[in-house]
Parts: C-alpha cells; sequence; structure tokens
C-alpha cells in the first residue's frame, strides 16, 4: 500500500496534503510517511516470524530522531557504524541489547562508549579491530559480544559504489581465513565469539546472490561449530533493494527473502538478525522541491529546483534514478513533456536527470521526488551555503517538523573568526 497518493487532485502524504505543509514549511523538505514505515519494519519481522529473530533497521538510511522512535516503538532494533549513531539510537530510547555495531573502522573511544552505555554485539571486520576491542573491553573489565564480518567473495550485482562482497572490497575479512581469525579472537579474552556478520551490498535486485552468501555462513557455521565455538548468532546484513520506478521488475519482497533466509540457515538453530535500512525508509520519504524556472536551452528545457545535489546527492554519486511527479495531479491524458532536471548548484553534476519524460509543469509548482527516504538527508550537506534541507514526519492527519530549516544567521554563526582577524 501507498501512502503517496492523489486524492482530489494533489498529492497526500496519508492524510496531508503535501502543499499544506509546502505552504507552512517552505522548499525543498523531506516528507516521511510514520504508516510506510511501520509497514516497511513489519513485513520483514512477520517474515523472520517463527525464527528467533531481531530486525535492526541501518539507521544510516535515515537517522532523524523521530524516525528512530517511530521504528523504535514497532520492536525494531538498530545497526549503527559510528559513535555518533550510536548516541542517536540511545538518545531515541533503543536500549544497548537492541543495537548492533557494524563498520570497518570503529575508532577505540567508540568501542568504550558503547560498551558502556550497552551493546547487543560488535560486528568485527578485521584483527586489527578484534584486538582493540578486546584490550578496552579489558580495560573495562567487561567481556563484548562479537561476531567477525566475512567477506563471502559475491558479486551482490548492484551500483559498484555500494557492493561490498567481493573480496577487492574493503569490508569483512575473506571467508577463506574464516578459522584462523575465529580462532584468534576465541583466544583473546576481551571477546565472546557468539556468531557470524555478513552483507553484501544495498539495492539487491535479486535473491540469488543472497542465496549464495548465506550457504556459505551455513557452511561456515556447521565448520566453526566443529571447532569448539559457539555459534549462536547469525547477523545476515540489509541490502534487499526497492522498486525506483513504477515498472513490472520489482525486487523481491520480503517475505521471499524471509524464506530464503529460512532455506539457507533455517536449520541451524541460530538467532538470526538482519540489517534492512532502504527498504524500510526508501519508499517512506519524498523530497519536495519548487520549479524556480523553466529555461529553454539548445534543443532541450531544463526544469530549475530549488533542490539540488547537496539535498539529494544519489543521482550525482551513483546515477540513481528517482521517479519526479508533479504535486498538483495531472489532467489524465495530458501530452508529456521532456525536461533535464537540474538543481541552482555551480556544478553540472547537479542534474537529476537528463531527457526525463514526465507531466509538463511550471514556474512555481511542486514535485516530488518519490523513494527518497532512504540515503536523502542523511547525506545532505550545506553545499553553496544552501541551508540543510529539513524534515516533516507525517502520521495520519497530524505532521511535525522533525528538523528545522536552519536560519542563515544559525549557519553563519557555527562558524568561528580566530582572534588575529
Ligand atoms: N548493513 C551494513 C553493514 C551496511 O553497510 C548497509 C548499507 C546496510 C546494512 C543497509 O543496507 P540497505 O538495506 O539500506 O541496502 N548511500 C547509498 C547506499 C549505501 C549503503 C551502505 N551500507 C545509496 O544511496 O544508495
Amino acid at each position: 500500500m501507498d501512502h503517496f497518493l492523489y486524492r482530489d487532485g494533489q498529492l497526500y502524504t496519508e492524510d496531508v496534503a503535501i502543499a499544506e505543509i509546502a505552504a507552512e514549511v517552505g522548499t525543498p523538505f523531506y516528507c516521511y510517511s510514520t504508516a510506510t514505515l511501520e509497514r516497511h519494519f513489519r513485513l520483514f519481522d512477520d517474515a523472520l516470524e517463527g525464527m528467533d529473530h531481531l530486525v535492526c533497521y541501518a539507521m544510516k538510511a535515515a537517522s532523524n530522531q523521530a524516525i528512530l522512535k517511530t521504528l523504535a516503538q514497532v520492536g525494531a532494533g538498530m545497526d549503527v557504524v559510528s559513535g555518533g549513531e550510536y548516541a542517536r539510537a540511545r538518545a531515541a530510547g533503543v536500549p544497548g541489547e537492541r543495537i548492533v555495531f557494524s563498520g570497518v573502522g570503529k575508532t577505540r573511544e567508540e568501542m568504550r562508549s558503547a560498551l558502556e552505555g550497552g551493546i547487543r554485539q560488535f560486528n568485527l571486520e578485521s584483527e586489527p579491530e578484534m584486538r582493540a576491542l578486546s584490550e578496552i573491553a579489558q580495560t573495562l573489565g567487561v567481556v563484548a559480544p562479537v561476531t567477525v564480518r566475512v567477506n563471502p567473495d559475491v558479486d551482490a550485482k548492484t551500483h559498484a559504489k555500494i557492493a561490498t562482497g567481493k573480496s577487492e572490497n574493503k569490508f569483512g575479512i575473506p571467508i577463506a581465513r574464516a578459522r584462523e581469525v575465529y580462532a584468534e579472537a576465541a583466544a583473546l579474552p576481551g571477546l565472546d565469539v557468539i556468531g557470524i556478520d555478513v552483507h553484501i551490498g544495498s539495492q539487491l535486485t535479486e535473491l540469488e546472490p543472497f542465496r549464495l552468501a548465506y550457504e556459505k555462513v551455513a557452511d561456515l557455521t556447521e565448520m566453526l561449530r566443529a571447532d569448539g565455538h559457539d555459534i549462536r548468532r547469525l547477523d545476515l546484513g540489509g541490502g534487499l533493494g526497492i522498486p525506483y520506478t513504477r515498472s513490472n521488475d520489482a525486487p523481491p519482497l520480503p517475505t521471499e527473502y524471509g524464506q530464503l533466509i529460512r532455506e539457507t540457515v533455517g536449520h541451524l538453530g541460530c538467532e538470526v538478525e538482519i540489517e534492512p535500512g532502504r527498504l524500510i525508509a526508501g519508499n517512506a520519504g519524498v523530497l519536495v522541491t519548487k520549479v524556480i524556472y523553466v529555461k529553454s536551452g539548445e534543443g532541450r528545457e531544463f526544469l530549475i529546483l530549488d533542490g539540488a545535489m547537496n539535498d539529494l546527492i544519489r543521482p550525482a554519486m551513483y546515477e540513481a534514478h528517482h521517479d519526479i511527479i508533479p504535486v498538483v495531479e495531472p489532467a489524465p491524458g495530458l501530452a508529456k513533456a521532456t525536461y533535464d532536471i537540474v538543481g541552482p548548484v555551480c556544478e553540472s553534476g547537479d542534474t537529476f536527470a537528463k531527457e526525463r519524460e514526465m507531466p509538463p509543469v511550471s514556474e512555481g509548482e511542486l514535485v516530488a521526488f518519490r523513494s527518497a527516504g532512504a540515503y536523502g538527508a542523511v547525506m545532505a550537506s550545506e553545499y553553496n551555503t544552501r541551508p540543510l534541507v529539513p524534515e516533516v514526519l507525517v502520521n495520519g492527519h497530524q505532521f511535525a517538523v522533525i528538523r528545522a530549516r536552519p536560519t542563515f544567521d544559525e549557519m553563519i554563526n557555527r562558524d568561528t573568526i580566530p582572534e588575529w582577524l
């Protein structure tokens, strides 16, 4: 069920007209749907029903406190990758025992703060990291629960910048060396080795790479158990893709993914964790912007928006496609126009789409980028001294600004002038 639909000629988020929010908040802004966030979490949770499991939302996808609280209230754990994310998860009321700490370069300070604040497990990615964590745990007089992230050398068949499971990627330890690395981990006094972690990439649109990776993890579980390790938890990572276009070739559903998990690792009796980010937040948010000008160029028309690459970097960074739709519903049968859709930032990379066919729109009209809830606001910057794009959360008939647009003074006053100036 889609909670971003036209109603009475207007685009709505749940029961709130986007134009109404724009009138109050100004543009551009991100707008999220509570019902969609909750629904997507439940799809995963239900897909693993009957297995001992925890869905740990990969909060890097969208980490506003209100989003974290919404998901935590329906039972989500969190996957964090920095001290900042750990602090955010705790501030949103997520208990330490529901937080897993991933990432290839956790610092000693980050490890210490998570050990002190409470943590479900660390997913370790190298031997130096194992040794550092063991040392810190010892100085604190605790034992850190850990998994080791293995790199299964599987092609995730996704964009090169977001594939992580091939041997040339920086992530995890090569699965072929796992027994040796586990032997060392088990011998470190500050660590309790409880499981295995794997994550092969993001925006996967087929199940096969997951199957290959999880089968390898299942084999490894048996091998490590035979070596005497008490492997009782498997963290299977995130990565299930979302439809970015309304076409027929939709990625597999969470139910099919859950079925695959049962088939590949269900017989091992392990507790299972997954770390979905994009599928929970991606289609739960839109970026709303306004057309500043329609400019005629050489053989093309530019739609110049007040949203830019600093607000949504995915098209510039990953050649990502986002559907862009008018907020006022186009009349049925209206002929499409073709635009190059760009922002006002001073570089050609600030292009959202080339030769995009869409209903004609004019100056002052609002358009919405669909599927912008994940890796949108969190990757935004203030490049060109454009205020960090605000966020709004809708829940039924209500909406609230969950991060306000900073004023120019607030932005400028973050800088400090040295005394010699
Ligand atoms: N777990 C780990 C260890 C990860 O590195 C990631 C994503 C996830 C879970 C969540 O993956 P998801 O379910 O969201 O696919 N900025 C890029 C995506 C980067 C993903 C990084 N890691 C984009 O906009 O496409």
